[in-house]
C-alpha cells in the first residue's frame, strides 16, 4: 500500500521582486519556479543543487517564511496559508525547521531550558513535569547528557556541532510530523556531520517524521534519504528513489552531478572533464526553454531553447524535466497543478 501523502507541493512559484535604487523595478528573481512534489509520511528525501539554485527559497516558503508567489502547499490534505491565523499556527507545530547557521538560530542569553521550553510555552504545553520529561527525552536523543550539564549553559559555552544538536531537540520537541533540514551540517566540522546526519535519521525513524534534507554535497545523502530531487535553476529537474538516481541519472545535469563527485581524489581529470562548462544561470533572467540547454552536450536544437520541459515520469517515482524523455507521460503532478 502506498504510503500516506504528508506534503504535497503544487507547481510553486516564489519570486522576488528586483528594484533599483529602491523603487526602479527590474525585474523578478525566480527563485522557485515551478516546483511540485510529494513527500510521504515519515519519508526522508534529499534536495540536492548548487549554491543559489533556490533551495533555501524552497524551505522557507514551506516554511511558510517567504509568501507563494503562486502555486500550492497542502499538508496532510489541508492548504496552508499564512493568512488563516490558526490552521497556520497549527501547521508551524507540526513543522520543525533547522537551518545552517545553529549560533544564529539560538538566542544568546537564554539558557538551553528556556530554549526548549519556549515552543512549549508558545502552544500552550504549560505542565512544568510534562515540560521537564520533553526536554530530558530530547536532549537525551541529541546526545546531550547528562541532561542537567546542559540545562543551565548558554548557547556560546557549546560546540558548533553540540549547538545544531540543540536546534534539532527544539525542532523535535513539539513532536512534529516533519522537519526542514536546510544545510543543517554545511557550517559543522566535517568529523561531526556524519553523527548528525544519523541522530536525524533515528529521529525520522523512531518517530516517523517526514523530513526534508537540503544539501549542496551530493555525498552526504547516502546516508540519509530514500528519494533525491535534483534542483538547477529554480526547477526540481529529476526526483528519483537514492538507488535509481546514482545507478540509472536521466538527466544530463544529474549526470555531470554524478561524475564530478564519483572520483573525488581524482588522478582521472577526465572524470572532471565531463562536467559541462559554464555557470548556473541567473534567476533574473533565466534561458528559455529548459534552463540548462546552454550547458547542455544533449539538446536538441529548435525544442530544447525555445519550450520549457515539463516533468516526465520515465518509470514510478522516477520524474525528470528533460525533452530526451519525451515519450514517456507527463508526471501527474504537474498536469493536475496545470488543469487548477
Ligand atoms: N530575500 C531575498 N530577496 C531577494 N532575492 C533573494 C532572497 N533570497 C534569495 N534570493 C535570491 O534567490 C536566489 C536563490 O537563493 P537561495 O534560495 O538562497 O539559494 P540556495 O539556498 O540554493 O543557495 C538567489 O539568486 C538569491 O540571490
Ligand atoms: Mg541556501
Amino acid at each position: 500500500m502506498e504510503n500516506k501523502t504528508l506534503l504535497s507541493v503544487k507547481n510553486l512559484r516564489t519570486w522576488f521582486e528586483l528594484r533599483r535604487l529602491g523603487f526602479i523595478k527590474v525585474g523578478n528573481v525566480k527563485a522557485v519556479d515551478g516546483v511540485s512534489f510529494e513527500l510521504s509520511e515519515g519519508e526522508a528525501i534529499a534536495v540536492v543543487g548548487e549554491s543559489g539554485c533556490g533551495k533555501s527559497t524552497l524551505a522557507r516558503t514551506i516554511m511558510g517564511l517567504y509568501p507563494p508567489t503562486d502555486g500550492e502547499i497542502s499538508f496532510n490534505g489541508f492548504t496552508v496559508d499564512a493568512k488563516s491565523k490558526i490552521d497556520f499556527k497549527a501547521y508551524r507545530r507540526n513543522v520543525g525547521f533547522v537551518q545552517q547557521d545553529p549560533y544564529g538560530a539560538l538566542p544568546p542569553f537564554m539558557t538551553l531550558r528556556r530554549i526548549l521550553e519556549e515552543p512549549m510555552l508558545i502552544n500552550g504545553i504549560t505542565d512544568k513535569e510534562e515540560m521537564r520529561k520533553r526536554i530530558a527525552q530530547a536532549l537525551t536523543e541529541l546526545k546531550l547528557s547528562p541532561v542537567d550539564d546542559y540545562l543551565q549553559k548558554f548557547p556560546h559555552m557549546l560546540s558548533g556541532g553540540q549547538q545544531q544538536r540543540v536546534v534539532i531537540a527544539r525542532a523535535k520537541i513539539l513532536e512534529p510530523r516533519l522537519i526542514v533540514a536546510d544545510e543543517p551540517v554545511s557550517m559543522l566540522d566535517a568529523s561531526v556531520r556524519v553523527e548528525i546526519l544519523q541522530l536525524l535519521k533515528r529521529l525520522q525513524e523512531t518517530y516517523n517524521i517526514g523530513v526534508i534534507y537540503i544539501t549542496h554535497d551530493l555525498s552526504t545523502v547516502r546516508y540519509f534519504a530514500e528519494r533525491i530531487f535534483v534542483m538547477y535553476a529554480a526547477n526540481l529537474v529529476e526526483q528519483a528513489p537514492v538507488k535509481t538516481l546514482i545507478h540509472n541519472p536521466l538527466h544530463p545535469y544529474t549526470q555531470a552531478l554524478l561524475e564530478a563527485i564519483s572520483d573525488p581524489d581524482s588522478k582521472n581529470a577526465q572524470t572532471y572533464r565531463k562536467v559541462p562548462p559554464g555557470e548556473p544561470p541567473s534567476l533574473l533572467n533565466p534561458p528559455t526553454g529548459c534552463r540548462f540547454h546552454p550547458r547542455c552536450t544533449h539538446r536538441i536544437d529548435g525544442l530544447c531553447n525555445i519550450e520549457e520541459p515539463p516533468n516526465f515520469e520515465v518509470e514510478s517515482k522516477h520524474r525528470v524535466m528533460c525533452w530526451l524523455y519525451k515519450d514517456s507521460k507527463v508526471s501527474k503532478t504537474v498536469t493536475e497543478a496545470n488543469v487548477s
